[in-house]
């Protein structure tokens, strides 16, 4: 047993208040005592029930504290880069332009289907570790950038290695992400062998614990998308879905009918889909660094989503097209100045909520006891501080089942 004092400020995430502010579970002068890696007890350091004089003690120096962040959306694994797609929007050629003229998503296709299980490993370690330094103790993994069977598989297994080689906890999912080229004139064989082999075997091999679809004008229609997202429901694998990100398709409402745990994006949703949202206990995900580096205008609809009582995320969307950035801190901040989140709503988003849009029922996420020892330590003087910055770096020190992992 050891126990963490020195914490001028703890944010618990497991206050049990209706208002975003009350569920922080702000606590001053606190200790989070740890045994096995998990919290054992969290709260004011006066009123903790085990004697800390006799516990082995980190003083962590009067800092602010938060459960380590999860990270519940990234496109980690990929080779290449996408500079010359930047430079091309940048002189004014639109994202759907480019991927047209067979840039964009397929310029990482063929990179990455050229690389090996171990060069696509070596690439995706260090940005792991750069999200380390941020505080990100828990990282969701899509693949997509495949797109054949066997590639797709390499994605995930390369998502496995990582998992086993810690220290973050890495949750994979499987993405389809656009039709690939060898299969535009056939897309339907493309489905098919997607809903009747690959994810039976992604299943079958617990290589993923979700599916994902990208439904948008140039990637998957909203009736493939359905069919993709019923088989991965039929083989017991969680829903997800890039919806209604560069044009509205209406897809957002069948997917939050088919049971979706989360849609991303969504910043052309409307009404409709916020309310199918709230009906089904779909959590909402936004990317707002995606939509930046697009340069495009458009906003989720926030206050609709607040109103409707439908959980908000926040999360990287780390990829090299839309958001080539290691930065969760940027992407929260953000979800406050350009999307309309309070300060508390943002952190939730990349705390407790983002676990559930991940479906880790394990405490993580907060620092509730029995929650995993994931601790984001930060050099800031009180927690509204922790978002204020455009790309300061608040994390003095990140530990992982009670051990550091990264100062
Ligand atoms: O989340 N919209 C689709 N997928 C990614 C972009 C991936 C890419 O451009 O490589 C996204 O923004
Ligand atoms: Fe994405």
């Amino acid at each position: 047993m050891r126990a963490f004092t020195g914490i001028s400020e703890l944010l618990t995430m497991a206050g049990q208040e209706a208002s975003p502010e009350e569920r922080l579970g702000l606590v001053r002068d606190a200790a989070v005592v740890v045994e096995h890696g998990r919290v054992r007890w969290s709260g004011a350091r006066a009123a903790c029930p085990l004697p800390l004089g006799e516990i082995e003690t980190i003083d962590l120096g009067q800092r602010v504290v938060l459960p380590g962040l999860v990270d519940c959306h990234t496109h980690l694994v990929f080779a290449g880069d996408r500079a010359a797609d930047f430079e091309a929007r940048c002189r004014g050629e639109s994202y759907q332009a480019i991927a047209q003229r067979g840039g964009g998503i397929a310029t990482t296709v063929a990179s990455t289907r050229q690389a090996s299980r171990e060069a696509l490993t070596a690439l995706a370690r260090p940005r792991l570790v750069a999200l380390l330094g941020a505080g990100v103790t828990t990282v969701e993994i899509k693949s997509g950038y495949g797109l054949s069977l066997e590639s797709e598989l390499a994605q995930l297994e390369v998502a496995a290695t990582l998992a086993r080689e810690g220290p973050q906890a890495i949750v994979p999912t499987l993405l389809l992400h656009i039709v690939p080229p060898e299969y535009r004139e056939r897309r339907d064989d493309w489905v098919r062998l997607v809903v009747e082999r690959l994810i039976p075997e992604v299943a079958a091999r617990k290589l993923a614990s979700a599916v994902d679809v990208y439904c948008d004008v140039g990637a998957f229609s909203a009736d493939e998308s359905a069919r993709i997202l019923a088989a991965g429901r039929a083989h017991g694998l969680a829903l997800k879905a890039h919806v209604e990100q560069l044009s509205a398709t209406g897809f957002a409402v069948r997917a939050a009918e088919l049971g979706a745990r989360s849609l991303e994006h969504l910043e052309h949703a409307d009404a409709a889909a916020v309310a199918a949202m709230a009906r089904a206990g779909t959590v909402a995900v936004l990317l707002p660094t995606a939509s930046l580096f697009l340069g495009d205008a458009r906003r989720p609809p926030v206050a609709a989503l607040r109103e409707a009582g439908v959980a908000m995320a926040v999360a990287t969307d780390l990829n090299p097209g839309s958001s080539p950035t290691f930065d969760p801190w940027l992407a929260a901040t953000l979800a406050c100045t350009w999307y309309g989140l309070t300060p508390a709503e943002a952190l939730l988003g990349m705390t407790a909520v983002a676990a559930r849009a991940l479906d880790l029922g394990d405490g993580r996420g907060t620092l509730a006891p029995g929650a995993p020892a994931d601790l984001a330590v930060a050099r800031v003087p009180t927690w509204q501080a922790l978002l204020y910055g455009l790309g300061h770096r608040p994390i003095a020190e990140t530990w992982i089942a009670g051990l550091r992992v990264a100062a």
